[in-house]
């Protein structure tokens, strides 16, 4: 913590499309004292419920999913280009497979209990306010359903997730 400042998340001035969508972020989640994490490259950020919230999409193939099933908190984070390799590995590689943290050397560290890393330019803490599996049935457009499988199985669950704390890289 001691290398990072807290800031509120009305005081993040980078672009939320090249945070998420082109710097990727690290889902990270811990379940029985066990860490994980996967990139994520979907998702967003806005206000809900009166609330600064950051939306995200998991699959329920993901390990990383059942940690986030059982978690009330989990972490967000955003690392520069040099940990681009880690990045690629942490989206490819399952947490039931290998232990990430150890082939990835990353550090991890704790607030209020919610494990994030030192590494981080920036870290969203989260809560989560809000689920909801996405199916079939609720989509309008016919393009989308080319990322899922004809059978369904693949849908990502939607969390509304409240960012209860910010930290920046000093
Ligand atoms: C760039 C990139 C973005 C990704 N975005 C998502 C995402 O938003 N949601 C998701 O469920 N999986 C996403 N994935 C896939 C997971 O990161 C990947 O399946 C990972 O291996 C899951 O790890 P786990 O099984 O340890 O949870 C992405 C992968 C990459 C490489």
């Amino acid at each position: 913590m001691s290398q990072f400042k807290e800031i509120s998340p009305l005081e993040i001035t980078e672009n939320p499309f090249q945070l998420i969508g082109k710097d990727w972020l690290l889902v990270t989640a811990e379940q029985n004292q066990q860490c994980n994490m996967m990139t994520a490259s979907w998702g967003g950020v806005g206000i809900m419920w009166n609330k600064p919230v950051a939306f995200t999409f998991i699959r329920p193939q993901r390990h990383t999913f059942g940690m986030l099933e059982n978690s009330e908190y989990y972490s967000l984070c955003v690392l520069d280009n040099r940990y681009r390799d880690i990045l690629t590995f942490c989206g490819t590689k399952s947490g039931r497979d290998v232990d990430k943290i150890k082939e990835t050397g990353l550090t991890v560290e704790h607030i209020d209990g919610v494990p994030y890393f030192a590494e981080a330019k920036l870290v969203l803490v989260v809560k989560k306010l809000y689920a909801q599996n996405m199916n079939t049935e609720s989509v309008k457009e016919k393009a989308v359903l080319k990322n899922y499988r004809a059978d369904g199985t693949d849908w990502h669950k939607m969390y509304i997730n409240e960012i209860v704390r910010v930290l920046v890289k000093e």
